[in-house]
C-alpha cells in the first residue's frame, strides 16, 4: 500500500484553506446602515444589515428559515430583526428570539450570520465561499403544508 507523499498533504491542505477561508467584502458605506434592514447582495448570497441600539452591526442571511422569504422586508425591534410575514425574530447572531406560536423557538431554527466590521466609514462583510454556499442552498427549515399537519400525531 502507498501513502500519499508529506509534499501532496500540504498541497490539499492548503488548497482547503483558501477554499474555507473567508473573504472581506465592502457591503456599504457606514451610514447606510441603520435601523431600517439593509439588502444587499454580496458575492451572490442575499444578505441583510441593521444596526443594534448600541451602534453595532449584524449582518445576516436574507432568508427567513420559514418560508425562504427575505428578512429585509421586514423590521428592526430592539436588537433583533422581525420577519414581515410571520413575525419571527432573529437577533444579531441568527438566533431565533421568538417565534409567534412557540414559548421556545426550537435551537435549530437560525440564520446564518455573517462576520461584520465597520472601519473607515466602509462596512465590510466576510463571506467564506464553501460554507456560505450550503447555507444559501439550504431549504427552509420548515416548510409544512396543512395536509401535513393533519397527519401529526
Ligand atoms: S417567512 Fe419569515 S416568519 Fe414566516
Amino acid at each position: 500500500m502507498t501513502h500519499p507523499s508529506p509534499h501532496r498533504r500540504s498541497t490539499t491542505a492548503r488548497r482547503l484553506t483558501v477554499a474555507t477561508a473567508p473573504q472581506w467584502f465592502v457591503a456599504a458605506t457606514a451610514h447606510e446602515v441603520g435601523r431600517k434592514p439593509l439588502a444587499r447582495t454580496i458575492a451572490d448570497k442575499p444578505v441583510v444589515l441593521f444596526r443594534r441600539r448600541d451602534g453595532s452591526i449584524a449582518a445576516l442571511a436574507d432568508r427567513c428559515p420559514h418560508y425562504g422569504l427575505p428578512l429585509s422586508s421586514g423590521d428592526v425591534i430592539g436588537d433583533d430583526i422581525e420577519c414581515g410575514f410571520h413575525g419571527l425574530r432573529f437577533d444579531g447572531s441568527g438566533v431565533c428570539t421568538y417565534m409567534p406560536t412557540q414559548k421556545l423557538p426550537p435551537e435549530r431554527f437560525c440564520v446564518h450570520a455573517y462576520p461584520v466590521d465597520e472601519c473607515d466609514g466602509q462596512v465590510l462583510v466576510a463571506i467564506t465561499p464553501e460554507v456560505d454556499e450550503k447555507v444559501a442552498e439550504a431549504e427552509p427549515l420548515v416548510r409544512r403544508s396543512k395536509e401535513t399537519d393533519r397527519e401529526a400525531p
